[in-house]
């Protein structure tokens, strides 16, 4: 098709948030190179396609996290915004806009979307019992309660099923349940939830189901679910929690799954009003956009059946397609932070080129819903092979050829080889456009393995110089052909090829069109790579890791309890008065008042976290932490020197 009688598609494609809690891992990788590469695929063929993506910040599990860490909230998730942000731009993707779901924009389509819910009807109340942990003062999620299975009694079992006899149960029929918070029982309490009504919405996910475009395997699913009947869906949380209030409702908060969703949305609204374009061009129910998410197996549910079935009753346009893609595993295991067989994916982007990963993943990704191993010989291996041994080797070997015919390329017209490459040219683009990368990749090796047997066959370092030209010539419109095929998977590589070739056109309508000009020297853009020896800490760091350096900025102090004393309204801190040597005196609130007596803890030697940012506490100014180790049942242990330290000494 030429370019004047192409009707050029719109499409907005989205890939799914990565929760704000901790740095990103392959998986996360595997999932944003799918999703980019289809994008770059759809612009580079002319299409106009963009890619909306955010972080995902609300929740029980960012909330704890920042807890942990001694943040805000908003404090971890502006840091973990930019670390996500830097880890993707590492590996190439080319989001048209990262956003946040804690942003204006997105509380106020959350809002707008319950609002026309509760218009429709679909809003509903319910008294319910759920396990409360009196000691933090919050309800528990599942997965912040453990027990022991009641089908085969194994200990340590999370709240909604067992991972040893894979018995799926409510929380409440857990035995002996404990909150991983606080390690203390909870209690069943009640509270008045908010549920969005979606066996109402039965028939019209059906019909979404039958219009959109999905797996085989992803439909059937749903329908199943669809099937065996659908619950009211909890959309609603109680304070304490990080996200939206909802309206009207003081102390309940949007649920994280209500409002991530919007989260595409709401990207989208960010970019379009910094860009003066009007939302309802983009995502309302008329829009000419086709709306395309790329997700993973796991949240299918989600995609399928409550975000089609909420988007309906409001103005927004419901998904034309929903892609799944299967889970990755290292070396054939799954990975696990626990095990740490995962490898994060900042850390991995230094230990090989990220562009080789895009184009490993490429290599084995299909439009199924199947797992896909990383398996790192295998990986060496095909890089060696495939891009540096076959794809590159093309133009290294044809290059001093050219630049013996004063870097000349000339006219190859009436190559039988170039004929056969271009006529591939559809064929690739529907490979790209059907998600089957693997066979895409596949074609284009195939394509570059005949053209080095093409310059085998000529042996052109036999040949006078314009003859030798000649072959060469075609074997570098071949590769420039492959590059244009190979661009979507592979941007920065293909950026130097194209630099090499002196920046030729690059979209899928060049495939044919002739290189007849003077070429640049060739530089080798990609080297070879070696074995890759994981090292154990290059495993699986997250945001809690820290190098060296900032071990040693941590300043640690002795110091000394002049005065321990409890704090009105306080159920867990004391109030500590220390002495710090050259540092002077100190004021700390401690968590050790469930361990500790006032009194007992006169004079006694601590290690003090002397240069932590002072925090603003409600019963006054914190000056820094004192280092205590605790345990399961809610026991304090505070870290003392030997006898003879002095206080103020530095700790290292
Ligand atoms: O499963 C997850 O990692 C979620 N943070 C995905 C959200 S996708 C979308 F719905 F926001
Ligand atoms: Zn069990």
């Amino acid at each position: 098709m030429s370019e004047n009688t192409k009707n050029k598609r719109k499409l907005i494609v989205t890939s799914a948030l990565p929760y704000a809690n901790s740095s990103l891992h392959l998986g996360h990788i595997l999932e944003a190179v799918q999703t980019d590469i289809w994008v770059r695929f759809q612009n580079q063929n002319l299409n106009e396609c963009l890619y909306f993506c955010a972080d995902d910040t609300h929740g029980t599990p960012v909330m704890l996290k920042a807890q942990e860490l001694g943040l805000t909230p908003e404090e971890l998730i502006k840091n973990v915004k930019k670390d996500h942000v830097e880890t993707y731009e590492k590996y190439g993707i080319n989001f048209t806009n990262f956003h946040s779901t804690h942003s204006d924009e997105n509380k106020k389509i959350a809002q707008e979307i319950y609002t026309s819910a509760k218009e429709n009807g679909l809003i509903t109340k319910k008294v319910i019992n759920q396990l409360y942990d009196t000691k933090e003062c919050m309800f528990l999620s599942d997965r912040f309660i453990k027990g022991m299975c009641p089908k085969c009694s194994a200990e340590d079992q999370y709240g909604d099923g067992c991972g040893v006899c894979n018995a799926a149960f409510s929380v409440e029929e857990l035995i002996d349940p404990i909150s991983t918070l606080s390690n203390t029982k909870p209690i069943l309490k009640e509270s008045e939830h908010i549920f969005f009504d979606l066996p109402s919405k039965k028939e019209s996910i059906k019909k979404f189901l039958s219009e959109a475009t999905l797996q085989e395997p992803i439909i059937n699913k749903l329908h199943e679910w669809v099937d065996d009947g659908l619950k009211e869906w909890d959309i609603s949380r109680d304070a304490p929690y990080f996200g939206f209030q909802i309206p009207d409702e003081p102390n309940k908060f949007f649920y994280v799954w209500l409002d991530a969703p919007i989260g595409y949305i709401a990207s989208a609204m960010n970019w379009s009003v910094e860009n003066n374009i009007d939302i309802s061009n983009l995502w309302h129910k008329n829009s000419e956009y086709e709306i395309h998410h790329f997700i993973g197996k796991d949240i299918s549910y989600f995609h399928g059946l409550f975000w089609p079935a909420l988007l309906e009753s409001s103005k927004y346009k419901l998904p034309d397609g929903i892609y799944v893609h299967g889970f990755l595993t290292l070396n054939g295991e799954k990975m696990s932070k626990s095990k740490g067989t995962g490898i994060m994916a900042s850390e991995f982007a230094d230990i090989c080129d990220p562009e080789t990963l895009r184009y490993y993943f490429a290599s084995k990704l299909n439009n199924k819903v199947e797992d896909l191993d990383l398996n790192l010989d295998d990986y060496v291996q095909k890089i060696n092979s495939d891009l540096v041994g076959k794809y590159l080797n093309i133009a290294s070997r044809s290059s001093s050829f050219i630049s013996k015919n004063n870097n000349k390329v000339l006219t190859s017209l009436d190559s039988e080889l170039l004929r056969d490459i271009t006529a591939n040219r559809d064929n690739i683009i529907e490979l790209y456009e059907t998600r089957q990368y693997s066979k895409a990749v596949r074609l284009i090796m195939e394509m570059a393995d005949e053209i080095n047997k093409y310059i085998n066959e000529n042996t052109p370092w036999k040949k006078d110089t314009k003859d030798a030209a000649g072959i060469a010539s075609v074997a570098l419109n071949g590769f420039y052909y492959l590059s244009i095929y190979l661009k979507p998977i592979l941007p920065s590589i293909t950026k130097s090829a194209f630099k090499f070739l002196n920046n030729p056109p690059s979209n899928f309508e060049c495939v044919g069109k002739e290189l007849v000009h003077e070429i640049n020297k060739y530089n080798p853009i990609l080297n070879r790579l070696e074995k890759i020896e994981l090292k154990k800490e290059e495993k699986m760091e997250d945001l809690n890791s820290i190098n060296i350096e900032q071990f040693v900025d941590i300043d640690l102090r002795v110091a000394k309890i002049i005065k321990a004393s409890h704090v009105e309204g306080a159920d867990k801190l004391l109030k500590l008065e220390l002495s710090v040597g050259d540092l002077g005196k100190r004021q700390v609130f401690a968590g050790i008042k469930s361990a500790y007596e006032p009194q007992d803890l006169d004079e006694r030697l601590v290690i003090l976290v002397s240069n932590l940012k002072p925090r603003q506490m409600k019963f006054g100014l914190s000056e820094g932490m004192v280092l205590a180790s605790s345990d399961k049942k809610g026991g304090v242990y505070l870290v003392s020197p030997d006898e003879g330290a002095v206080e103020g000494q530095r700790v290292k």
